[in-house]
């Protein structure tokens, strides 16, 4: 079913780079009135100035993930401007190019805050007034390392993984008071995702993966998830042939252990 976004209030994180810029553009035609937060205000004025061209109106609102405090109150600043959020999209986040034998736990802190409690921290402040309204969309985005676990990866997918026990939960919890939830799985998306994973030093990786060099575009994914959020998926895999590891896995376990050795994780 095709949903309107026409004058809603969809608030996306990570919407200064990648999949979230290509969102912002996707809901912007729409023509939703957009709140888009990262940590860069030029890039996200940029992003803005791009979605009012598209005939949107566009906030900035800044936050770091990886600070609780900031999410708090970057969630009341949204609140009292627009007094709801029809649509949050948890997308911001960092991936990771680092063993776990030579991982630093603040590392693995450190993910786990950006790309998993700073969603959780939005969403319980985003939802008391979705079910006072009795309608709203929170959307979470994972990977198809939130199915399984990938060399060079853990703490991105314990991140990840995470991120469906809790929307998975929320969905049974709250679906029946008008909550949609969905949970999207990108496979390779070219974004810089990569440029920005963080290595063992806390340091950006800065290399371009062959795997997100040769993967489909951002405005590809972000068509996709609109399309995933007007059919009421509860979990969408969006990419190339990477999404069979996910099917493997599943339905053909020998096989996928046999393949997540010898996929080149770069
Ligand atoms: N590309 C892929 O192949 C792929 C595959 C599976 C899942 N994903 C997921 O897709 C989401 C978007 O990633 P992308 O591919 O679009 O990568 P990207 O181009 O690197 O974008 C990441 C976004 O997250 C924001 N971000 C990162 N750390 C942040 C922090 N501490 N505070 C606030 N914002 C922060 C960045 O904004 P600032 O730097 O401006 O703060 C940027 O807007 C991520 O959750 C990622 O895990 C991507």
């Amino acid at each position: 079913m095709k949903v309107s976004y026409k004058d809603k209030n969809v608030w996306i994180t990570g919407a200064s780079s990648g999949i979230g810029e290509a969102l912002a553009y996707a809901f912007a035609r729409e023509g939703a009135r957009l709140i888009l937060s990262s940590r860069r205000t030029d890039e996200l004025e940029r992003v803005a100035a791009r979605c009012r061209e598209l005939g949107s109106e566009a906030s900035i609102v800044l936050l770091d993930l990886a600070v609780s405090s900031q999410l708090e109150k970057a969630a009341d600043e949204v609140l009292a401007t627009f007094g709801h959020v029809d649509v949050l999209v948890n997308n911001g986040g960092i991936s990771q190019r680092s063993i776990v034998a030579e991982t630093p736990i603040d590392v693995d802190r450190r993910i786990m805050e950006v790309d998993y409690f700073s969603g959780v921290v939005l969403t319980k402040k985003v939802l008391p007034a979705m079910l006072q309204r009795g309608k709203g969309h929170i959307v979470a985005v994972s990977s198809i390392t939130g199915k399984f676990g990938f060399s060079y990866r853990s703490a991105y997918a314990a991140a990840k993984h995470a991120i469906h026990g809790f929307y998975e939960s929320l969905w049974a919890e709250e679906h029946r008071n008008g909550i949609d939830v969905t949970i999207i799985c990108p496979g390779r998306v070219h974004t810089n995702v990569s440029l920005n994973a963080i290595t063992k030093t806390g340091e950006a990786y800065g290399i371009m993966d062959h795997g997100q060099d040769g993967g489909i575009s951002s405005e590809q994914c972000a068509r996709e998830i609109i399309k995933a959020m007007n059919a009421k998926k509860v979990e969408a895999y969006i990419g190339g042939r990477e999404i069979l590891m996910v099917y493997f896995k599943r339905y053909i376990p020998w096989l996928f252990y046999k393949l997540v050795t010898k996929v080149k994780p770069t």
